[in-house]
């Protein structure tokens, strides 16, 4: 084929591909993309503004794929199917990672360049993100005043009472683990899941059993998966705690809370603390 044989086979190859849609591409009908690119409305025309709507509105996607991955994982621990479980955490794990490689744009915020907007968006808060208490309460971090505070949405309130009543994650976890053959005592399986959970020796015993048992063994990757996402999560706290402090230092936050002081004690709650203690005693 000559040069302009070739040249010509490539314009009908990229004429059938630019054919009009009889409508909406099958990529918008899809992805929604048209959707979500008519959701940006910066308030103020402070170049840093479109930035920290983009940024807080991809999170929250993040954030939903995480709870979605995560309530996979809690539906195949309570069927006893392990490789299912273990391949929603997994993916649970890359979006953990992709959510916190979002931080860039909001990263280096001068106080002037996020005071260019700071007004403007009043008492809103990341603190009102129904989908981030999904998270804690999946996590086990149940909370009554945090649930409380959404009951004016009901769609919303109705959504994160179901998070608030059913087993956590990490109750699915015990309730295999349990079924394996592990001791996990029976005051921890027959507990009230409204409340937050913490820790007990008894669990901590179960996972120094699985620790110091075979170092191969499929529910030590378990334990090691879970203390990834831990990790990943208190990343995401700490990452957000130093975007906070480059952007405003030690100022009341937009929600009411005194800011820094009150995020740092938030950020220092442990997920899965039994399995860090654990660590200590191998
Ligand atoms: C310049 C950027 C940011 C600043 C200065 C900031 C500041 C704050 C402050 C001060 C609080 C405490 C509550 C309050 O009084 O408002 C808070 C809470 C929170 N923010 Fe941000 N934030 C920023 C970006 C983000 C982004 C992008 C997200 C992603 C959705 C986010 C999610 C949250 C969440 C989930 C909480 C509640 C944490 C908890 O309950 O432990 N923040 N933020």
């Amino acid at each position: 084929m000559n040069d302009s044989t070739c040249a010509l086979a490539q314009q009908g190859a990229e004429d059938a591909l630019t054919q009009p849609f009889a409508g909406t591409s099958p990529y918008d009908a899809y992805v929604h993309a048209s959707v979500l690119n008519s959701l940006q409305h910066p308030l103020t025309e402070a170049p840093d503004e479109m930035g920290f709507v983009v940024t807080t509105q991809v999170m929250e996607l993040w954030f939903t794929l995480i709870v979605h991955e995560w309530r996979m994982a809690a539906t195949a621990f309570a069927k006893d199917d392990l490789n299912a479980a273990v391949d929603a955490l997994v993916r649970s794990r890359r979006a953990l990672t992709a959510l916190n490689a979002t931080w860039g744009p909001l990263a280096a915020l001068t106080p002037a360049q996020f005071n260019g907007f700071r007004a403007a968006f009043g008492t809103a808060s990341g603190f009102q993100s129904a989908m981030y208490r999904h998270i804690e309460f999946l996590l086990g971090d149940k909370s009554d005043s945090m649930l409380r505070m959404h009951r004016g949405d009901p769609a919303v309130h109705e959504a994160l009472s179901d998070t608030h009543r059913e087993p956590s994650l990490y109750d699915q976890v015990l309730g295999y683990l349990h079924r394996q053959g592990l001791p996990v005592p029976e005051h921890v399986r027959e507990r009230d899941v409204t409340a937050p959970y913490c820790c007990d020796p008894g669990v901590v015993g179960v996972w120094r059993r699985i620790y110091r048992g075979p170092q191969h063994h499929p529910l030590l990757a378990l334990g090691e998966l879970l203390t990834d996402i831990a990790e990943l999560v208190q990343r995401w706290r700490h990452d957000h705690v130093m975007v906070v402090r480059r952007a405003m230092g030690a100022k009341s936050g937009s929600a009411g809370s005194t800011g820094l002081a009150w995020l740092e004690q938030r950020a220092a709650r442990p997920v899965f603390p039994e399995l860090w203690e654990v660590r200590g005693d191998i």
